[in-house]
């Protein structure tokens, strides 16, 4: 009789009760495959009679993550409350003390706690593994640290937050603004429980610094990341942008440069053309290139039960053949702290401005981007009226620096009436 893999799972939510799903259907597939069988042997939540619509008579009850963490009759502990302190941290913690191996879905305790945990874990004996927390039910952290493993990773990108995506594209089809599609996404439940998790990018941003981690072997520095959310993308910019063969993406992108490690997560134009253009609603994408194997492209869904649960799954799959890789791809004592370069890569810009309707106007800010050292590819003025004049620039590759020079002089010409709009174009 071959030993069982015991598992605890913390959280029976969206992700938790998936995963409940999936090893009462498929126990004899996993155990076929794992060469031994995977069972749960107790479960915890807040609130022990919510109907949850899935049969737990057969577990153990724990009120307490942290209890659960502790028992001598688990292998594994499977973390799916959420949140980056209390109880997902604590129980996480008691798990690796009390020698148990760990399955993660959550992104915003790994991205805060990531280095510390997985030194701890690695100092134990113990795995961390936590494919469900980047990207849903794309197998994205196992390709960097197996599939690539030859590789010097060069770029991470990808469209990683589907909320983002699905607000950005519907508001492209639809026609209709960011709030009217924000709201219509709240109503839908399409959004976490605190919406600027989503759309302030910073969900997106936990997933980026550990994808960061894995691909530079720096310590995950999520503080590093520099995160601008989709709250200022308007619907005349998606159309100007769409009319110059443009897509705007919630973009995460990851380099090594001279200057340090760049991390960003920001709206970017990109070719409508390529597969991060095409990337239609809650789906996810992500864009690895190594210095062997150029460039893959991942796509999939980004979340729900099944995308989360399936990646939870085949985490515990790992562990129950015995595949132990360390949690950031290599062991946790040997990455290094990065420098934090900011959009030290040079790249060109989108800019759209409103002008006075007057002689030489256009001549000053072209002026100030002369000033600046920045040249132009592309001008067009349209949808004239009588007092303003309505412009857009596409310029040549610039630095941010040099681009945030010669919005500020912008100001001094004045001829330009507000804020400038200034986006990112990468090369993807
Ligand atoms: P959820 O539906 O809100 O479920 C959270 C679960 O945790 C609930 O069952 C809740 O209990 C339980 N819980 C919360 N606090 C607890 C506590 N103090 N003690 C015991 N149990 C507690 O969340 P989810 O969507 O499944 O997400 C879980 C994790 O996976 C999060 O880290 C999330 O970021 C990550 N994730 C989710 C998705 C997705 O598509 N949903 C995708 C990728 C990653 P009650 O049910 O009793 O309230
Ligand atoms: N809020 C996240 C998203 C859930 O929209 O992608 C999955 O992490």
């Amino acid at each position: 009789m071959t030993t069982p893999l015991r598992l605890g799972i913390a959280g029976l939510g969206t992700v938790g009760v998936g995963i409940v799903r999936i090893v009462q259907k498929h126990s004899t597939l996993l155990a076929t495959r794992a060469g031994r069988p995977i069972e749960i042997v107790a479960v915890s939540a807040r609130s022990k009679t919510k109907n949850r619509d899935v049969d737990l008579s057969k577990y153990e009850w724990e009120d307490n993550p942290v209890s659960l963490a502790k028992r001598a009759d688990i292998d594994v502990f499977i973390e799916v409350m959420g949140g980056h302190e209390g109880p997902a941290k604590d129980a996480t913690e008691a798990a690796i003390a009390s020698g148990k191996d760990i399955v993660s879905a959550n992104k915003a305790l790994l991205a805060i706690h990531g280095q510390a945990l997985a030194e701890t874990a690695e100092q134990a004996g113990r795995v961390i593994r936590f494919e469900a927390a980047v990207a849903g039910g794309i197998p994205v952290v196992k390709s960097m640290t197996e599939g690539l493993a030859g590789n010097e990773i060069t770029r991470v990108m990808g469209v990683m937050n589907g909320s983002c995506n699905y607000i950005l594209t519907r508001m492209e089809d639809a026609g209709l603004s960011y709030d009217a599609v924000f709201d219509e996404a709240n109503q839908l439940g399409y959004l976490e429980a605190d919406p600027e998790l989503d759309v302030g990018g910073i969900d997106a941003g936990h997933k980026l610094a550990l994808l960061s981690a894995i691909a530079f072997g720096t310590q995950v520095d999520f503080d590093a990341v520099e995160l601008e959310g989709i709250g200022s993308v308007t619907i005349e910019d998606i159309h100007q942008a769409a009319d110059m063969g443009y897509k705007i993406k919630l973009l995460g992108v990851a380099q090594m440069t001279g200057r340090g490690l760049e991390q960003r997560m920001s709206p970017c134009l990109v070719p409508d053309t390529s597969p991060l253009g095409q990337l239609q609603g809650g789906t996810n994408m992500v864009v690895l290139e190594g210095d062997a194997v150029t460039q893959i492209v991942l796509r999939g869904p980004g979340a729900g039960e099944g995308p989360t649960a399936s990646a939870v799954m085949g985490d515990v799959m790992d562990i129950a053949r015995g595949l132990r890789v360390s949690t950031f791809g290599q062991p946790a004592k040997t990455l290094r702290k990065a420098r934090a370069a900011r959009a030290a890569v040079a790249a060109p810009y989108y800019l759209r401005m409103q002008l006075i309707d007057k002689p030489g106007a256009l001549a000053k800010v072209a002026h100030a981007l002369g000033e600046a050292g920045i040249s132009i590819d592309r001008m067009r003025q349209y949808g004239h009226e009588d007092t303003a004049a309505p412009v857009l620039i596409v310029t040549h590759k610039t630095t941010r620096t040099a681009l945030e020079e010669a919005l500020a002089d912008f100001k001094a010409t004045g001829v330009v009436t507000c804020d400038p709009v200034a986006i990112r174009i990468e090369a993807v």
